[in-house]
């Protein structure tokens, strides 16, 4: 797959002041640190493209990058980052809620999960959140290159999801480091944003 042209098009307090350009929009969240932003730069083949950091709670506003001029990939702030004021983890929890309640141009929804860790309750509650309100999601792995090769983690969570949610969703296992599994997410993109 060549590059893709990817452009940063702005940072948003709330989901009243995004962009209001009706184009298919592909969202990607989860737990605070887990490679929500790296994730977006390893599919868009640039390093610098969404802020990442080694310390939880790096991205706080909604970033919208806009690829081949044809769709968004959305960069959220994590949730369950446990090191922050009460007030500032209600406004991020409020400010992810309706996003996902209000934002009309949501086409995927990418949760994403490290897959060294077995399912916590925080990401268990989200997804079934989503599931209530009728939302289609994918899970992506991230972090498989710090996991032993041929570990089994993904398959073990997937199983436990599918006996806790009574769903199971499409997912991916990725490493924004060596870069495994990114083309797939990235077909899964290319392809979806013109079905
Ligand atoms: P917040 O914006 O704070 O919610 O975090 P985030 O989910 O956007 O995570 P971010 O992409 O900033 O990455 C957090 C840390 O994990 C950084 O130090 C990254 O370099 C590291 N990281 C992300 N993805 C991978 C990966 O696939 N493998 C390894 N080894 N480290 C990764
Ligand atoms: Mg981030």
């Amino acid at each position: 797959m060549n590059a893709l042209k990817a452009e940063f098009v702005s940072s948003s307090p709330n989901v009243k002041n995004c962009p209001d350009e009706l184009i298919p929009e592909y969202v990607f969240i989860g737990r605070s640190n887990v490679g929500k932003s790296s994730l977006i730069n390893s599919i868009c083949k640039r390093k610098h493209l969404a802020k990442t950091s080694g310390k939880p709670g790096k991205t706080q506003l909604i970033n919208h990058f806009k690829i081949n001029d044809s769709l968004y990939l959305t960069d959220l702030p994590g949730y369950g980052y446990a090191n922050l004021s009460k007030t500032s983890k209600k406004n991020i929890d409020n400010l992810i809620r309706d996003y996902f309640l209000y934002r009309k141009q949501i086409h995927m929804i990418f949760v994403i999960i490290d897959i060294r860790h077995d399912p916590l309750e925080i990401d268990l509650n989200f997804m079934s959140w989503l599931i209530y309100m009728e939302m289609k999601f994918s899970v992506i792995f991230s972090k498989c290159d710090k996991l032993k090769k041929g570990s089994t983690n993904a398959e073990k969570y997937m199983l436990e999801l599918t006996n806790k949610l009574n769903n199971t969703p499409k997912y991916f296992i990725t490493s924004s480091k060596n870069k495994e599994g990114i083309d797939k997410v990235l077909a899964h993109i290319t392809n979806k944003s013109y079905s």
